[in-house]
């Protein structure tokens, strides 16, 4: 498993090259961020606090810094976070490895984003139990992650079909490296190394740590992956509280 973790610390890193020719190019991208905006503008003011685990290249963070207060992206690829530093100027960055304990104290964090970065984790349940500690109470963790294991197949006929042939064909020449390298990642899904949840499952894991669900949706290319928005309920009861009497009760 460690070499496993150190092959796919590579992988992102040479990942990062390419990583902004999805960004700028591909429809379904920036539809998707588009739509993860909409739902988090609402929790965005002067005193949030906002973390975007796996930030990759800066794409959310860029179009989030106006509108937050302070904003901390988090990626193990430090060529992805060198580039996402030329984009965005308000943002601490942080390489870190989440498949080891992430470097943020308890309730840092109002607002806390994982876009398609949960499910290549060893153990993605410890890590959003990591965002549970990491983040305020009433605070709101947003996950965009794959609901099936992607076809590429699939993919590529979904381009053609939302762009027409001629944009297609030029769309596909120009996510051809991306695609490539997202043979690997498919791979990993069939191999069950990358994780992809039901909507059933992922409520399941967030209502057990402690999160309740606001909203559920579908985004990205074929609706392939569930929008979550989850808030953070404040431990009930208490830890250490016993059933007993009130003090002055009578009786
Ligand atoms: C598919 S990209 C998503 C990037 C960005 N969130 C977006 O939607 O454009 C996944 C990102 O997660 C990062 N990543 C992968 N494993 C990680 C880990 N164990 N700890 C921190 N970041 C990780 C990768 O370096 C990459 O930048």
């Amino acid at each position: 498993m460690i070499i496993k973790n150190k092959f796919h610390n590579i992988f992102w890193n040479i990942y990062a090259f390419f990583y902004d020719n999805l960004t700028l190019y591909y429809p379904a991208y920036y539809r998707q961020l588009n739509q993860i905006y909409s739902l988090i503008k609402n929790y965005l003011n002067k005193d949030s606090i906002v973390l975007d685990f796996g930030c990759g290249t800066g794409g959310l963070l860029k179009i989030i810094e106006k509108e937050a207060g302070y904003i901390v992206g988090v990626d193990r690829s430090f060529v992805m976070v060198n580039r996402a530093k030329r984009k965005v100027n308000k943002s601490l960055f942080v390489i870190a490895d989440a498949n080891n304990l992430l470097p943020f104290k308890k309730e840092s964090f109002s607002l806390i984003t994982a876009i398609n970065s949960l499910y290549m984790l060893i153990n993605p349940e410890k890590t959003i139990q990591d965002f549970y500690s990491s983040l305020k109470f009433n605070g709101r963790l947003i996950i965009s992650n794959p609901l099936w294991k992607p076809s590429i197949l699939k993919i590529v006929k979904a381009l053609f079909k939302d762009e027409g042939i001629v944009r297609g064909l030029k769309l596909f020449f120009r996510l051809f490296l991306v695609g490539l390298l997202n043979i690997f990642i498919t791979e990993e899904f069939k191999k069950e190394v990358f994780h992809s949840y039901s909507e059933e499952e992922l409520t399941n894991i967030l209502e057990r740590i402690g999160f309740r669900i606001e909203t559920i949706t579908r985004t990205y290319i074929l609706n392939s992956n569930i929008l979550v928005c989850a808030v953070k309920l404040p431990p009930f009861p208490p830890a250490g509280w016993k059933e007993g009497k009130r003090e002055n009760s009578k009786g």
